[in-house]
């Protein structure tokens, strides 16, 4: 470690994240950390910054020698990605915020990662100020992580808050997610789930070396979530929460996906409310372990970008153990979900493609039934995505392969039909 190297920074983007950034460094001095020039796109944008600071070439930054580290926190995923290939090739080390660019890009930015042995780090990424990557590289063997569930999304999580315990329309709390900084310049990505699919493409590499492209994971958002589906979380005792989990099952491999979920008052994820984000991670011996922190806003997230540029003063690499060092897993398709599903007509529902349905409930206006799906049913059908038609898992949604006949005949006989 070189605590006195002198980390001279080349800032792209000076929204919500890189004003952060730029003030945080200010408070931190010891840090030995400065900004030299920052890229923005408009240069009219009024800053609050000395204006000698900014220019619009890009070139200034990648081509300068006296820059050492380039931090990227734009929200155009391929201009992103174009700067961070060329600032590694260029011998920089590289600290990113861009979820969408790395989980599009994670096999190219592998490769360059190997090619240029420039560290790239994106801790801010995921769950900004929670240290999620970092822990799942570093503290836990790959046999022992049973499974991970996730709040990674801080504006939905802070839109279910904000509708369901405070009362607001699902428009002013999206405004205020908005407002406040929480939410993705077209909020579409936070809503209908595409960010939190995102950053649990690249987190699913770090905790079991698994490269999945996001289409290849299913997911959905809280789009469809109504107050139907609020007065029955309710009655029966649960939250909502857009959760990514993933789970090693007994076949070897992974099931993982980030969809709606109820979720007991008692499950540690209940507990997380707002733009806050949370991790329960289950491993062979230390059980559960829960990491709580703020997933979304300036200073939080500048944070973490701090921590990064902070790791680069001992070279400071991820390794990807779980994929170069250990067998890496695969996802599986072969499971089924509990699911609750709330429809305005029973036309549009695909009855066939459950296993059993154990509950079914009729109101004048709405109606949801609660049953048991193959994963490969929701994941190459999409009937449930259309006509107004909400899904929601039940707590442990998961039945594995080996349990679903023994279950199956049990919820028969429980309705008397054997
Ligand atoms: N829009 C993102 C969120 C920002 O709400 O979680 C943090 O990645």
């Amino acid at each position: 470690m070189d605590a006195h190297k002198q980390l001279t920074i080349g800032l792209f983007g000076f929204g919500v994240v890189g004003e952060g950034l730029y003030k945080v460094l200010q408070q931190t001095p010891s840090l030995k950390a400065t900004i030299k020039k920052v890229c923005i796109r408009d240069p009219k944008k009024k800053r609050n910054a000395p204006a000698e600071l900014f220019t619009t070439d890009k070139n200034i930054l990648l081509n300068d020698p006296g820059i050492n580290v380039i931090v990227e926190v734009i929200d155009d995923a391929n201009a992103a990605f174009e700067i961070v290939s060329t600032a590694l090739k260029n011998g920089k080390d590289v600290v990113s915020a861009s979820k969408k660019m790395i989980a599009e890009h994670l096999p190219a930015l592998l490769k360059l990662q190997q090619e240029t042995g420039q560290s790239f780090l994106y801790e801010s990424a995921a769950c900004a100020s929670i240290p999620v990557i970092r822990n799942l590289e570093e503290y836990y063997d790959n046999d022992l992580l049973h499974s991970i569930k996730a709040i990674v999304n801080g504006s939905t999580n802070f839109i279910l808050t904000k509708m369901f315990e405070e009362k607001l329309s699902f428009r002013d709390a999206l405004l205020l997610a908005q407002q406040l900084g929480f939410a993705e310049s077209n909020p579409k990505l936070d809503v209908e789930g595409y960010d939190a699919v995102n950053k649990w493409t690249f987190l699913l590499t770090h905790a079991y070396g698994i490269i999945e492209t996001p289409e290849n994971i299913l997911f959905t958002g809280i789009q469809h979530i109504n107050a139907g589906d609020a007065a029955v979380a309710r009655e029966k005792n649960y939250d909502i929460k857009l959760v990514a989990q993933a789970k090693k099952l007994n076949n070897g491999k992974v099931a993982a996906f980030v969809l709606p979920q109820f979720v007991r008052h008692d499950d540690h994820l209940a507990f997380v409310k707002n733009e806050y984000n949370g991790v329960v991670i289950e491993s062979g011996f230390a059980d559960k372990q829960f990491f709580y922190g703020k997933g979304a806003g300036s200073f939080p997230t500048a944070s973490a970008v701090l921590s990064d540029i902070a790791a680069l003063r001992y070279q400071y690499k991820y390794e990807y153990k779980k994929l170069y060092h250990h067998k890496p897993h695969e996802l599986s398709n072969d499971f089924y979900l509990r699911v609750y599903i709330s429809f305005n007509d029973l036309k549009f529902i695909s009855r066939e493609h459950f296993e059993w349905i154990e509950e079914w409930h009729a109101g004048e206006q709405r109606k949801y039934l609660v049953g048991v799906i193959s994963f490969e049913q929701l994941k190459t059908n999409d009937w449930w995505r259309k006509h107004n038609i909400s899904l929601i898992l039940l707590p442990d949604p998961v039945i594995e392969n080996i349990e679903i006949r023994k279950l199956k005949k049990k919820s028969l006989e429980l309705a008397g039909l054997i």
